[in-house]
């Protein structure tokens, strides 16, 4: 195809992992990293808590694999997760050696903790903009390479397939217009895929783009029924779901349920420090009234003495009083807003995927190194670990031969609205499931839709969260049993013999 734009590498996605790998690409050859927003609007950048990173030495990188491993619930893959421990010191040694900006005191990098760490290994920055600063540091060291094109406001439709081998996307910038990109090597790294439920802590641009562009050209896709929900967002009639970060359990806050009780003792030993799974089930129960009516739980840290929570949490603060809510003050309602795709786009531990020329890092990707339910603030790291890891492969591709642009695989026109996919997937698919519900879900998404995929973003991204959602459901029903974020009622116990194993679903939807 003669107007087919030639790169060595393409990068979708521009959140820490897109970036970090398109510094480790820029050495070795040309690199265009699309992104479908303005640069700085990714996951990584509401990601408030912090990075998760074994930086006292040794014993801490043993504890840290021991604390994932534990989180994952019998189906993290250990010799992943042993790479991530090891090898995140040295990528956040990098971060701050391209002036990334953690919160320190007296000089003293500052460390606080999240639900199930056996120790503060925490880095914030900013108080609770951690992600905000990291891809800062990111993006100016990307836009001082010469190799790097940053383009912003551009979607990828599709990635274009030559036999079993992906060769390029087609782009759809602004104006509407379409063009191929070709390259000796793809890498995903669009994150993950929040936008297909009601509530969520993910922004809008967080549609699976790249889940369903990897199914619609036949590569395997792994553990989609486990999607975490975060136990702590803000729950305020008519305001968007808000992250109240796990860091403020970790500085000591409770949750109460509405006749005031603390209520995790009923549930696990770690008390508001259990894993997020826990956790959230935890809130969704003592939400539940007898009758089915809701009930509000509350996050409470009126009793923290010693912290000046207005300067420890500033993001979390200023949303707050836009509602008049102080956190030294008020109780806080809360409840679950799916937060994280432990499930993607599957790859190895150097982002290959199973088919050639194709990378995935980050949320997009599944390596199993978060199993079945992820620790907290081990997502910034994962993106940044396996991101310079699928860099460096990439780098060695060979040139493509010839001219090949290949075919591009376009998903399918959807004829229903978002919001009525979000609340089915909410409702039949979310954080407590059972096989009925599922097969309804399984029922409103296998309606058929006449006619021709629209080259709009809207379009492309409905059908991205409509393929999203049926690799969410199929997943979720066949998982027989109840491990991590994957909860079935009809099916409430761990089964170590019929399921400790990873789902995969492969072929063209
Ligand atoms: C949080 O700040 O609670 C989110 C951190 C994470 O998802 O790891």
């Amino acid at each position: 195809m003669a107007n087919a734009e030639l790169f060595d590498f393409v990068v979708v996605g521009a959140g820490i992992a897109g970036l970090r790998a398109a510094i480790e690409l820029a050495g070795a050859g040309r690199v265009l990293v699309v992104t479908k927003e303005a640069l700085e609007e990714s996951n990584t950048s509401y990601a408030q808590g912090g990075i998760a990173v074994a930086i006292s030495g040794a014993e801490d990188v043993e504890l840290h694999l021991e604390d994932t491993v534990a989180a994952g619930d019998g189906l993290v893959d250990v010799d992943a997760a042993r790479l991530l421990v090891e090898e995140g010191p040295l990528r956040v040694a990098e971060l701050l050696e391209w002036d990334t900006r953690f919160d320190r005191e007296n000089g003293e990098l500052m460390l606080t903790r999240e639900g199930a760490h056996s120790r503060n290994r925490i880095l914030h920055a900013n108080g609770d903009a951690t992600g905000a600063e990291i891809g800062r540091a990111l993006l100016a060291h990307a836009q001082a390479e010469k190799n790097i094109e940053l383009r912003d406001w551009t979607s990828t439709i599709a990635l274009r397939v030559d036999g079993d081998a992906v060769v390029g996307v087609d782009l759809l910038d602004r104006e509407g217009r379409v063009t191929t990109a070709r390259a000796r090597a793809v890498l995903l790294a669009s994150g993950g895929a929040g936008q297909v439920y009601s509530d969520t802590t993910n922004p809008v641009v967080a549609t699976g783009d790249g889940i369903a562009m990897a199914a619609y050209a036949g590569a395997e896709i792994e553990d989609m029924e486990f999607y975490q929900f975060h136990p702590t967002a803000l729950s305020l009639p008519g305001v968007q779901r808000f992250l109240l970060s796990e860091a403020l359990r970790g500085e000591g806050a409770y949750l109460r349920n509405a006749a005031g009780e603390r209520f995790m003792e009923r549930y696990h030993a770690l008390l508001e420090l259990a894993p997020r799974d826990v956790v959230a089930r935890a809130i969704t129960r003592e939400g539940m009234g007898p009758e089915g009516e809701t009930r509000v739980v509350h996050l409470d840290m009126r009793h923290v003495k010693g912290v000046d929570l207005a300067a420890r949490f500033p993001g979390i603060s200023a949303f707050l009083a836009r509602h008049g809510l102080r956190l030294d003050r008020d109780l806080i309602p809360v409840r679950p807003a799916a937060h994280y795709l432990m499930g993607g786009v599957r790859t190895d531990v150097d982002g290959r995927t199973s088919l050639k020329r194709l990378y995935a890092a980050g949320e997009v990707a599944c390596t199993g190194v978060h199993g079945a339910n992820r620790l907290a603030s081990n997502s910034l790291l994962e993106g940044l670990v396996f991101g310079a890891r699928a860099a460096r492969v990439m780098r060695e591709e060979p040139e493509l031969a010839g001219a090949e642009v290949g075919e591009a695989r376009l998903g399918r026109r959807v004829g229903f609205a978002k919001a009525d996919l979000q609340q089915m997937m909410w409702q039949k698919a979310g954080l407590l499931r059972d096989g009925a519900g599922l097969r309804e879900a399984e029922a409103f998404l296998g309606r058929e839709t006449a006619g021709e995929l629209e080259l709009r973003r809207d379009a492309l991204e409905l059908g991205n969260l409509h393929a999203v959602a049926g690799l969410i459901v199929r997943s979720a029903l066949a998982r027989e049993e109840s491990r991590g974020a994957h909860f079935r009622r009809d099916f409430p116990v761990r089964d170590d013999v019929g399921f400790q194993r990873h789902s995969v679903l492969r072929g063209s939807l």
